[in-house]
């Protein structure tokens, strides 16, 4: 399957979608405190996107996924699944969101600080963040998917943190993964060249330690096989004329019901 460039019709379809997704984010983040289980927000954000959305929560079976939310904790990459353990002062914990609603997806997620992390837990956090962000502002036609994996190794690695490899930013449509995948690692000037009208992910998982990750008996939890802190952030991207549209952006306001 080659990678698609959606119509105008499609888009307007993935910012609705981009939104709702974010506007998830945006609801749960009250909720996320010591004490309350990673079971309880997953319950609040699925009830949300199915009562208040009217979407769909695209994790809920998918490829067998037992929940509607993924919550990674500490030395978790991703693909984490929401449990009865209560959180603790000083987690931090990525919530990722993907919703479907029209028939199209919007995936994202974030970190959130339990109580007051270490400092190397705020670091890590903060090197993701600006990873996704040094990675956004490369959005355009013309740009290389490796000029994007590029920037954000160059700045994991410069500030003494690593990329997780086995895991990547993906094409995002009627498909939850399609083509392109988006390696947040590369070499400038290879790759595919970007195209106005693509929609794409990028997430990049950045481990305080090294790269290496491996998947607990659950067959999802990733985690660092150091046992180190790792942190992601994730948007979903529309490649414009002239740059990219963020389209996993929040409402002004979040509905409430
Ligand atoms: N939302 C994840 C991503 O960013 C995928 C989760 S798949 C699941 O691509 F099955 F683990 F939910
Ligand atoms: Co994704
Ligand atoms: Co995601």
């Amino acid at each position: 399957m080659a990678i698609l460039i959606k119509t105008d019709q499609e888009i307007e379809k993935m910012r609705t979608a981009g939104r709702l997704a974010a506007d998830v984010l945006i609801y749960i983040e009250p909720y996320i405190q010591i004490g309350v289980s990673t079971d309880y927000l997953n319950d609040l954000c699925h009830q949300y996107i199915t009562k208040v959305q009217n979407a769909v929560p695209a994790p809920l079976n998918y490829h067998g996924f037992p929940k509607s939310i993924c919550t990674s904790v500490n030395n978790q990459i991703c693909h984490g699944i929401p449990n009865s353990k209560p959180l603790k002062n000083g987690d931090i914990i990525n919530v990722d969101i993907t919703v479907i609603k029209e028939g199209y997806h919007g995936d994202t997620s974030k970190m959130f600080f339990v109580g007051e992390p270490s400092i190397l837990a705020r670091r890590v956090t903060q090197v993701s963040y600006d990873c996704l962000q040094k990675s956004i502002a490369l959005v355009r036609p013309g740009t290389h998917l490796g000029d994007i994996g590029h920037t954000i190794q160059q700045h994991a690695e410069k500030n003494g943190c690593s990329v997780v490899r086995e895991y990547c930013g993906h094409g995002i449509g009627q498909v939850f993964h399609e083509e392109p995948q988006v390696l947040h690692y590369g070499k400038p000037g290879t790759g595919i060249q970007l195209k106005e009208g693509m929609t794409f992910t990028i997430e990049p998982m950045i481990n305080a330690g090294k790269r290496h990750s491996k998947i607990l008996p659950d067959k999802w939890t990733v985690v660092t096989k150091d046992r180190s802190l790792s942190a992601q952030w994730e948007h979903t991207l529309l490649v414009t004329a002239t740059g990219a549209d963020i389209l996993t952006t929040p409402s002004d306001t979040i509905q409430t019901s």
